[in-house]
């Protein structure tokens, strides 16, 4: 599919042309090219979505190369797939009602790994590269697995002095992570991602570190010991960079790792054609995607109907994911990192450190400051090593949380409307804090895995709960449908509110957004700013909670949550600065230290009562 011929590549590039336009008015991180007829200018050689980067074709062929002679001796109607790709994504099938076939079709072209890089490396979903898109996809391909590091391998000392043996409580500890390959030779470089927290099980308590990359294989991790006892070190490396430069490589080439599509119907037929937050989909050049932005409050494009006479982009319904995440073209181990990272881990750093802390059966003392006197623009300069767990319970370092159960709920609730706008993470708090404050659930769910708005009522305190999952992209569960009318945008439902009225918002946003390429995280956190500015000017009594992305050590297959570390410094960065009634729910050290395994974090009760904790008390 690729030439290595350079004219043969100009001549492609030529006829396809470029153009230059800005997607949102707020910033030059918008920029997206976009191929159009005849707006050829100024090519330099260089496809758009691997300026900057080391990528190189031939890496891209070769992994073409093998991904399609894989895919066609394990499914033999990729030969098929293969040899005409663009009829796979988009509908061929006869007659009318083809909305079945063309899923089917599609999802079998995602699994022969059929999408055509020519057409997909024309735009750049982000004209710049992020600063460790700079630095990992400079890396080269992983073509040997030895050459991760390797937990096994790898060491962690203790860096603090321990000359008789103990600390004392409430000191600084330090531990330095040297990293070794599996050859066992030091790694001179960093980008590796390490995760540190001290446990002692016995009195459930556990804190996480703040761990600095020092970019020459080593890595300095810094916490505070909040409790004494025998605390025990645990280390992992939780993502190795060439997992880092593996995803990057597919969300800079392929923009995702799970295609979405979207169905179009009216009472003479129907069709279903591919979708994405970016106007850049397989099979269709730029002039045939609809534009359905205006549908979905956020960028949405899908493939425009080919049954023209029958259909067109306003017969568009609904979006659904294809069944299972793409299989795109990699080295041989990089997918067995993949498949490593989904089957093996943690990768815990052995170590024998004990740790002493004295004196005995002390922890430290609450803080005088309540948390709901403390300015909730701070929240946002929170660190892993802002808090820690003792006995199960989630303690803040810089304040006290109040006792938060339900009669201080009820108290703090009292004539308020709480709207709660997010994922399936979103909906967890909407049931923790309905069943906390004895709300009556308003809307029946009809299963469990509800995509589709909640609502429940306390009347006689005049509160009322809703939920609205976020609009696209949103995965719902395998075949299901979603229609734009059960998804809201935050930045409609933020607008909505009114100037008066006493209202608690709690925003979240994560699985669904990082199978992406991060710049449409970036447009989506700049536009949920801008309508939390404007509700700020607006409405004197109303509070925003962020809840953040988290960690998680589960060996989920086909797990979608592998860049939250770059999320979560995301969201931190754009949505901090907005004044004292925007909290951020940093939730990334509260899961670290609590070793979360679920997609649903078992301890969600802890993040409710730590923004409640935050908020209540200041209206
Ligand atoms: C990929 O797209 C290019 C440009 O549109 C086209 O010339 C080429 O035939 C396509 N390759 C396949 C395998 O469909
Ligand atoms: C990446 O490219 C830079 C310059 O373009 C080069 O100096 C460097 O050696 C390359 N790195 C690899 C790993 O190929
Ligand atoms: C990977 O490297 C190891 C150690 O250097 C070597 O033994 C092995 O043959 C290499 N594997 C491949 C597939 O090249
Ligand atoms: C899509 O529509 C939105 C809203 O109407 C508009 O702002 C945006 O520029 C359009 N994008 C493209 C690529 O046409
Ligand atoms: C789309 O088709 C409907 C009829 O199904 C028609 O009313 C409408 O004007 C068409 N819209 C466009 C943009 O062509
Ligand atoms: C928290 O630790 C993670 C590793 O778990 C590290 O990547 C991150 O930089 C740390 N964040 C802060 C704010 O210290
Ligand atoms: C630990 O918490 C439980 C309930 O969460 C409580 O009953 C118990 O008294 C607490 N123990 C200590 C030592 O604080």
């Amino acid at each position: 599919m690729l030439s290595k011929d350079k004219t043969l590549y100009l001549l492609v590039m030529i006829s396809v042309g470029l153009t230059l336009f800005w997607w949102s008015n707020d910033g030059k991180s918008y920029v997206h090219i976009i191929s159009t007829p005849n707006a050829y200018s100024s090519y330099t050689g260089i496809w758009p979505s691997l300026a900057g980067t080391n990528i190189t074709l031939d890496e891209i062929e070769d992994k073409f190369n093998r991904c399609k002679k894989r895919s066609i001796s394990q499914i033999s109607a990729c030969r098929d797939v293969h040899a005409q790709s663009s009829r796979y994504w988009r509908s061929v099938s006869k007659g009318s009602w083809t909305d079945d076939e063309d899923f089917k079709r599609m999802n079998l072209a995602s699994q022969c790994c059929a999408f055509n890089h020519t057409e997909l490396m024309v735009p750049a979903p982000r004209a710049e590269l992020y600063p460790w898109e700079r630095e990992l996809l400079f890396l080269p391909p992983l073509c040997n697995l030895s050459d991760i590091a390797s937990a096994e391998r790898s060491v962690i000392d203790l860096l603090t002095d321990t000359s008789d043996g103990s600390l004392t409580l409430g000191s600084e500890v330090k531990f330095k992570i040297f990293l070794f390959n599996g050859r066992g030779e030091r790694r001179t470089s960093g980008g590796d991602s390490v995760w540190v927290w001290l446990v002692t099980s016995e009195l459930g308590a556990s804190i996480a570190a703040d761990v600095v990359d020092n970019k020459d294989g080593s890595y300095t991790a810094s916490t505070i010991l909040p409790w004494s006892g025998r605390v025990q070190v645990k280390a992992t490396i939780s993502h190795h960079r060439e997992l880092f430069r593996t995803m990057l490589y597919i969300q800079r080439l392929f923009t995702t790792t799970h295609w979405f599509t979207g169905r179009f119907k009216n009472d003479r037929g129907s069709e279903t054609t591919p979708c994405s937050p970016l106007p850049f989909l397989p099979g269709f050049p730029e002039p045939e995607v609809c534009n359905l932005t205006d549908v979905n409050g956020f960028p949405w494009f899908c493939g425009k109907p080919a049954k023209k006479d029958l259909l067109n982009c306003s017969d568009f319904t609904s979006s659904k994911k294809l069944n299972i995440p793409s299989d795109f073209p990699l080295t041989e181990a990089e997918e067995e990192l993949i498949r490593m990272w989904e089957t093996k881990r943690p990768f815990m750093i052995a170590n024998k450190i004990i740790i002493d802390v004295l004196p005995d059966t002390h922890v430290f003392p609450q803080p005088d400051l309540p948390c709901n006197k403390r300015s909730l623009s701070l929240t946002f300069d929170e660190v892993n090593s802002s808090g820690f767990f003792y006995n199960k319970t989630w303690r803040p370092l810089a304040c006290q949380l109040p006792r938060v159960d339900k009669e201080f709920l009820r108290t703090c609730l009292t004539n308020t409307q709480m709207i709660i706008i997010g994922d399936s993470n979103s909906r967890k708090q909407m049931d923790i804090l309905t069943k906390m404050v004895e709300c009556t659930d308003q809307i029946k769910r009809t299963r469990v895995t509800w995509h589709a708005p909640l609502r429940c009522d306390v009347d006689d305190l005049g509160l009322s709960i809703k939920y609205y999952p976020h609009k696209m992209p949103f995965y719902g569960t395998e075949g299901e449908d979603l229609p734009s009318h059960v998804l809201y945008s935050s930045v409609s439902q933020l607008d909505a509110i009114p100037a008066d009225g006493k209202y608690l918002v709690h925003l979240h946003q994560f699985i669904h957004l990082v199978g992406f390429h991060l710049s449409i995280a970036e447009h989506q956190l700049r536009q949920i700013r801008k309508a939390i500015e404007r509700l700020m000017a607006r409405n004197p009594h109303v509070i925003v909670v962020y809840q953040s992305a988290f960690t998680f050590i589960e060996r989920e297959f086909r797990n979608k949550h592998k860049m939250n570390v770059f999320l979560v410094q995301m969201q931190k960065d754009i949505l901090r600065g907005l004044g004292d009634r925007v909290m951020f729910m940093f939730t990334w050290p509260i899961t670290l230290a609590a070793e979360n395994t679920y997609g649903h974090p078992m301890i969600s009760d802890q993040f409710t009562k730590y923004y409640m904790g935050h908020v209540c008390g200041r209206w």
